[in-house]
């Protein structure tokens, strides 16, 4: 069984996500971790996130992907751990924009599909359930109000002091934008997905709600 959960920035998809994979024995794969992994080859490989034959070459000897330390998911790229360093506002908004080019999303396609392969896992992203899985067994839609996740957004990061509410909120409404607008595989709800409203919902009431929904579909499809 393949489940898959898309939706905004800041919705509370990875929380969410890596409980619910918990909870069911699967495996979590958060595949925003990927474009940001490409965005931050092409920083410091000082390659444009728009130049497509740059990215083409880059990706030509590129190697991405996860590994489990001691029961945690790492990101590996080129045999270097990179899971620290894809969280900044800076590789922030570059993976938004590398993330609109049609040859990343095709190579990252390949990867999420060999990922995808073993099934039993939680796909978290922004096109799981439209392109990359268009056939999995449950889909949900994850959205809150731009004011609620720009204000968790804010409460995670608060400790390191980066950026202000303002610029928080400026870059979830400069992303939702690019995600949803982009040509290739923009941000939508798949016709077959459940949508959950998270904005006056607690983790643990969105877990809670789609546990029963995978617990239903798993009785669907081993009862
Ligand atoms: O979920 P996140 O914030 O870590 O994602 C980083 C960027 O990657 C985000 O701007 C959208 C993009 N993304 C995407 O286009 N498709 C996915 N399946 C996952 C993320």
């Amino acid at each position: 069984m393949l489940i898959t959960i898309d939706g905004p920035a800041g919705a509370g998809k990875t929380t969410v996500s890596r409980i619910l994979a918990q909870r069911l024995g699967f495996r979590y794969v958060d595949t925003g971790a990927l474009y940001r992994g490409i965005a931050l080859a092409a920083l410091d490989a000082n390659i444009d996130c728009a130049d497509d034959n740059g990215l083409e070459t880059m990706l030509k000897d590129l190697a991405i992907g996860f590994v489990v330390r001691d029961g945690i998911t790492r990101l590996i790229l080129n045999s270097q751990d990179i899971s620290d360093s894809i969280r900044t506002p800076e590789v922030t908004m570059a993976a938004s924009t590398v993330s609109a080019r049609p040859v990343v999303r095709q190579y990252l396609l390949t990867v999420q599909h060999a990922l995808g392969s073993e099934k039993k896992a939680v796909f978290e992203g922004r096109d799981m359930g439209t392109v990359v899985f268009p056939g999995a067994d449950l889909k949900f839609f994850m959205d809150a109000s731009v004011e609620v996740r720009s204000m968790r957004r804010f409460n995670e990061f608060k400790d390191q002091n980066r950026q202000s509410i303002g610029e928080v909120e400026a870059d979830i409404r400069r992303r939702d934008k690019n995600d949803s607008t982009r040509t290739v595989a923009p941000l939508r709800v798949a016709e077959d997905a459940i949508v959950v409203d998270a904005t006056d919902l607690t983790v643990d009431q969105v877990v809670e709600t789609m546990l029963k929904h995978a617990r239903q579909k798993l009785s669907g499809v081993f009862g």
